[in-house]
């Protein structure tokens, strides 16, 4: 899915802040495609790409600094309008000749900007406001002829603009929901600025979509990697929308999956769609290769490896198919490359990251430019029930990477029986969809506990819920505590080997969602 058939977008080039992806949301929320690119991005590529604006992310680092990324001079010469974030605004005052040097306090919290010029960037925005600031150095002197717009306290140049071409400079942050009218002066920008449309939508997605991938297949056959998962059936429906019959739709069974997992899907699939579809089962398979496997990056590598192997062969038997479809999201594909530091790789990700090099299967990843809530839009549009929209994600290495060291029979049946409480009770107290995901892991470590008058030394189980909009951050879910004391009892009462439960009250970041 090539983004330069996309005509409306803002491109984001990423010099490494904590926030891109959130800009990116942003954007797509007012109704334009935004895709993020590393800084050094190459202008002949943006050219082609030809976004209508163009926004320099913020970063940790110093612009003065002999190693700060920085971008060519060229690019404001191509007459796209420019937004620079933070660091974008630092940057864009260096390269113009302006000063930018460390400030004497670093500036991190609220301030109230004052507006000392109208401008439209500024539509709808009240006189003062509040903004997020997150920055320890600053704009010391102007360059010619940026003039600045708005000021706080600390930073007398918080906007810029320059006097003759469409280049603004913000010194916070106006993707965060602590600055107030943050997504009002976006939209400006957006809209005013760049003169943008705003014509992206599911429907128009899908539409695009669908019509891509039947140029892209023609006449030829695909399979589809389905785990029964929102992201993966709402990839199979959109394939199954532009080749119908040609579509078979793949489910491995690979013996990491939740309790009676293998059956819905079928019962889902068979009751509610038309589409071609086989299940495999494979479990002793990937439970042979993962025996003695410790390291979680390992199991990762194993199992798409695995799979890949196991689509290869049904691609063979089904007749000679070389198109493999799979629910790739956009936080996959950014998670899983890292150019130079920015948005740094934390681990090897996700159906992306534990692909193997050599594979004889073309992807076809309807859903790489999406985030998970717009998937669920998509999903809505195309009529996917309730049921599996709101299903939790769950991740491709399955509970491999929730049983923390190896992976064997008699651990994988004590965490299905653990994590089935846990759902179960989750469903029936109504906190199931509250919470954006939620699962239990097994740990690698036996703790002491008393049952009669005998010790015991036996597993330990942690309870993870997350809230979180797309997975890339996320807060631990405040559940009553008794509920928690309830799924804890039945836990340990009815869940042999397991004598403790502990319920994990972090955030991410900086930790993650999963324990792998
Ligand atoms: P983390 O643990 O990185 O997870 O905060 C973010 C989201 O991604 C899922 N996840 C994975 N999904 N393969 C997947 O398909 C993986 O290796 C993987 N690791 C994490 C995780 O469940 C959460 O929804």
């Amino acid at each position: 899915m090539s983004s330069a058939t996309n005509k409306e977008s803002i491109l984001i080039l990423d010099f490494g802040s904590q926030y891109t992806q959130l800009i990116a949301r942003r954007i797509r929320e007012l109704g334009v495609f935004s895709e993020i690119r590393p800084y050094n991005f190459p202008l002949e590529q943006i050219k082609t790409l030809a976004p209508r604006g163009l926004i320099l992310s913020g970063g940790p680092a110093s612009v003065y600094a002999a190693t700060a990324p920085r971008i060519s001079l060229a690019i404001f010469e191509l007459n796209i309008p420019v937004l620079g974030i933070c660091y974008g605004l630092q940057l864009i005052v260096h390269l113009f000749g302006g000063q930018v040097a460390r400030a004497p306090h670093r500036e991190y919290g609220h301030a109230n900007l004052i507006i000392s010029h109208p401008d439209q960037i500024f539509k709808d925005v009240s006189p003062q406001t509040r903004v997020w600031m997150s920055h320890g150095d600053r704009v010391e002197q102007l360059p010619e002829p940026f003039e600045s717009i708005a000021g706080t306290a600390n930073s007398p140049f918080a906007v810029i603009h320059h006097q003759q071409l469409p280049i603004y400079g913000l010194q916070f942050h106006p993707e965060v929901i602590h600055t107030e009218q943050g997504q009002t002066i976006l939209k400006n920008f957006i809209y005013e600025v760049c003169h943008c449309q705003g014509n992206w939508s599911p429907q128009s997605f899908i539409e695009h979509t669908v019509a891509t991938i039947r140029a892209r297949c023609g006449q030829q056959k695909a399979i589809c990697a389905l785990s029964g998962g929102v992201d993966s059936s709402v990839a199979a429906l959109l394939v199954h929308r532009a080749i119908g019959q040609n579509l078979t739709c793949v489910f491995v069974d690979n013996g990491l999956l939740r309790m009676g997992e293998p059956e819905q899907v079928r019962k889902m699939f068979d009751e509610n769609f038309h589409i071609n579809f086989r299940a495999v089962p494979a479990a002793t398979r990937f439970l042979s290769r993962l025996k003695n496997v410790f390291d979680p990056e390992q199991k990762r590598k194993i199992i798409g490896e695995e799979f890949i192997r196991i689509f290869e062969e049904q691609a063979r038997q089904l007749g000679d198919i070389k198109l493999l479809v799979q629910g790739t999201l956009y936080p996959d594909v950014i998670e899983s490359v890292s150019v130079n530091g920015p948005s740094a790789t934390i681990k090897t990700h996700h159906n992306v990251g534990g692909l193997p090099e050599r594979m004889h299967l073309d992807l076809i990843e309807p859903l790489r430019e999406l985030f998970k809530d717009e998937v669920r839009r998509v999903g809505a549009e195309l009529g996917l029930s309730p049921e599996i929209m709101g299903r939790h994600p769950f991740p491709g290495p399955g509970l491999a990477i929730r049983i923390l060291g190896e992976v064997t029979p008699e651990r994988l049946a004590i965490l299905r029986q653990a994590d089935q409480i846990y759902i179960n009770e989750l469903k029936q107290s109504g906190y199931y969809h509250p919470v954006w995901q939620a699962l239990a892991v097994l740990l690698p470590v036996q703790s002491v506990g008393v049952m009669g008058d005998e010790r015991t030394y036996e597993s330990v189980i942690a309870l993870r819920a997350v809230t979180s909009q797309d997975g890339m951050t996320a807060d631990w879910a405040r559940l009553p505590t008794e509920l928690l004391a309830r799924i804890s009892n039945r836990i340990i009462n009815e869940v042999n080997g397991v004598n403790r439960v502990v319920y994990d009250i972090s955030s991410k970041p900086p930790s993650t969602i999963e324990w792998e």
